[in-house]
């Protein structure tokens, strides 16, 4: 430093301390044999001097002066070495080691130097925020307790930030403590600041003078929250825009790109030029297909910051005709109709049982198998969840109608009568046969399809008998009768029991003639005749079995 160069050119010895620490300053004389006494003293600003420490060479006794500055702070070594403790600023002074004999005195001054390092620097009184294009407290940087006084510099982002007009203005103070007379250097730091300030560190460094030279110690990082205001201001529509339908609730946010974001917006509903003042989202519930337009928000205190959507609410309106539950009579013609009314083109889609129908339906004439549960379907591909449906259940009603037939088996010997009937609801078929009246049950019936279905009987009749079918439903009873001749070939049967009668009885007879032949050979060899009665016995039941047999078939 400068003035260890100077005193050194001057021949001055410097002792250096720091601050608190034991000052040692040796004499630096050497001791002549009839010395009688050393000395210390320091001289004042005028020059004037102040005597602090005396020891005597004969006696060995050390006494110290009454300075209440150094009062037990002294401690002065038999080598005439001066220690100081405690040091304080105070003590930079010029200190003069005297050794004194009877015939001289000789002296030699030391300089003494307090070097005091600051505390880490702070940065204080941060702002909460900056704003761009204002220039703004930013903070203060403060370092305590220096000597000598030190120096602050303030970094953005690690480079020195130097004084800029209305842009950077630093302001620093220093201020020594009076009692201590340690130097608190304060700077505030004044800051316009920009965007490019985002996240950007700011530090503060001391420089300070050691005994060694200058020093810098920095301090800790500081980054501030940076108000800009918006710019831009941006819409969003939930449901996304694609997908809104009827009866949706809308929301519609709006956002601004500042910081910090604005919290109110003013939103414009279609054709009304007046804003509603909302917080940043403002709902439509259950919108209709007259909310469809141009919505906007904008900046409350700045209109033309604005941002627009475009929102379709999407329809799709389905009406059939007729529909629910429909009776008709079976031949009626029947118009239907399916139309759809919707915001984008749709298809229709006809399902009959849940079987899909490659066109329209439409009845000219009805038939039975009309009858069902018919639906019409539509949907719009580009938006997710419009679907309408509507149903018409088809019943076609008919009164009975019987169409008989009968058919005679190939062998004659029995008929099938099939009683076929139409109608819906279902008719009930009931079988007479006249004659004995009586009600026949041994009927098979098939599935009721379509509204049609058939009972069949099988006779074989005796006699020319009336077959009566009669069907019923809730709108009528239908009778129709078809008569049956007795079975034709009945003497055709009858000879053929007469012709195995005949080849029994013939068969009887050559078993006569046989046993006759055997009995007169038995009768020779005198045996019993009593077993052959037994068989022709048996031959005759046989024989009345069968022709019974021959009738119950026929
Ligand atoms: C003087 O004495 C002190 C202790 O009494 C010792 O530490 C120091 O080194 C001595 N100095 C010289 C120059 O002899
Ligand atoms: C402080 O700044 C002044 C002026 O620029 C300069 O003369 C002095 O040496 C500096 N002190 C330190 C400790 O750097
Ligand atoms: C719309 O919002 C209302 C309440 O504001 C709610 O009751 C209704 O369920 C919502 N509708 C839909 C489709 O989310
Ligand atoms: C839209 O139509 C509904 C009836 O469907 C009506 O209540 C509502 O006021 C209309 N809204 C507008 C903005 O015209
Ligand atoms: C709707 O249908 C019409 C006529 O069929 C056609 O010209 C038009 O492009 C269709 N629009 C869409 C969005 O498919
Ligand atoms: C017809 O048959 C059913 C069951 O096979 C029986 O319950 C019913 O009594 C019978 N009717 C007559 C008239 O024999
Ligand atoms: C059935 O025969 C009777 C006489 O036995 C006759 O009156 C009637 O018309 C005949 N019915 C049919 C359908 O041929
Ligand atoms: C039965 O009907 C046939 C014609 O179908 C007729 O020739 C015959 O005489 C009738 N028999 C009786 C007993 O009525």
């Amino acid at each position: 430093s400068l003035c260890s160069l100077l005193c050194f050119c001057l021949g001055w010895y410097t002792v250096n301390s720091a601050y608190g620490d034991t000052i040692i300053m040796p004499c630096r004389l050497d001791v002549p044999q009839n010395l009688m006494f050393g000395k210390w003293k320091y001289e004042k600003p005028d020059g004037s001097p102040v005597f602090i420490a005396f020891r005597s060479s004969t006696k060995k006794s050390v006494q110290y002066d009454d300075v209440p500055e150094y009062k037990d702070r002294l401690s002065l070594s038999e080598n005439y070495t001066l220690s100081i403790s405690n040091a304080r600023i105070s003590d930079e002074k010029r200190f003069v080691c005297m050794l004194v004999t009877e015939d001289n005195v000789f002296e030699a001054p030391t300089i003494v130097k307090v070097f005091k390092q600051p505390s880490k620097p702070e940065i204080v009184s941060k702002a909460l925020f900056l704003e761009t294009e204002q220039l703004k407290k930013l903070g203060d940087c403060i370092s305590e307790d220096s000597y000598p006084d030190g120096n602050i510099t303030w970094y953005r982002n690690g480079k020195v930030l130097h004084p800029l007009e209305g842009a950077v203005v630093i302001i620093f103070k220093k201020e020594m403590d009076p009692v201590t007379q340690l130097y608190t250097m304060t700077s505030t730091l004044e800051y316009k600041t920009t965007k490019a300030d985002i996240q950007m560190p700011f530090t503060c460094s001391v420089t300070y003078y050691g005994p060694s030279g200058q020093k810098t110690v920095h301090s800790e990082q500081a980054v501030f929250d940076i108000y800009y205001p918006t710019e831009q201001v941006t819409i969003q529509v939930l449901p996304p825009k694609t997908a809104i339908k009827e009866g949706d609730n809308i929301t519609l946010k709006c956002l601004g790109n500042g910081n910090p974001p604005p919290e109110e917006f003013l939103f414009y509903l279609p054709g009304q030029p007046e804003g509603i003042r909302s917080s940043n989202t403002y709902t439509l519930t259950d919108v209709r297909r007259n909310a469809t337009g141009d919505y906007k928000c904008s900046l409350i205190d700045k209109k033309s910051t604005i941002a627009s959507a475009a929102i379709t609410v999407h329809y799709l309106d389905l009406s059939l005709n007729p529909s629910g539950e429909v009776t008709r009579q079976i031949g009626d013609a029947l118009p239907v109709s399916c139309t759809i009314s919707a915001s984008r083109n749709a298809t229709v889609v006809w399902m009959k049982d849940n079987i899909r129908l490659r066109s329209s339906p439409s009845f000219s004439s009805l038939h039975y198998q009309d009858a069902g549960n018919y639906v019409c379907e539509t949907a719009l591909q580009e938006v997710e969840g419009l679907k309408k449906r509507e149903s018409l259940t088809l019943i076609v009603e008919g009164k009975p109608q019987i169409k008989m037939t009968k058919k005679t088996d190939p062998s004659g010997l029995s008929k099938t009568i099939i009683c076929h009937v139409e109608g819906f609801p279902k008719p009930a078929i009931q079988w007479t046969i006249t004659g004995s009246g009586s009600v026949i049950n041994q009927t098979e019936e098939s599935p009721y399809i379509n509204g049609r279905y058939y009972s069949k009987i099988i006779i074989s009749p005796e006699e020319n008998v009336t077959l009566t079918c009669t069907a019923e439903n809730q709108l009528e009873r239908t009778v129709n009768s078809l008569n049956v001749s007795a079975n034709e070939n009945r003497e055709k049967v009858n000879d053929q029991a007469k012709l195995i009668v005949g080849i029994v009885v013939g068969l009887l007879l050559a078993a006569l003639v046989a046993g006759v032949v055997y009995w007169l050979y038995m009768k020779k060899s005198k045996t019993a005749s009593k077993h052959v009665n037994k068989d022709l016995g048996n031959m005759e039941e046989n024989k009345k079995l069968e022709e019974n047999n021959h009738k119950t078939e026929a």
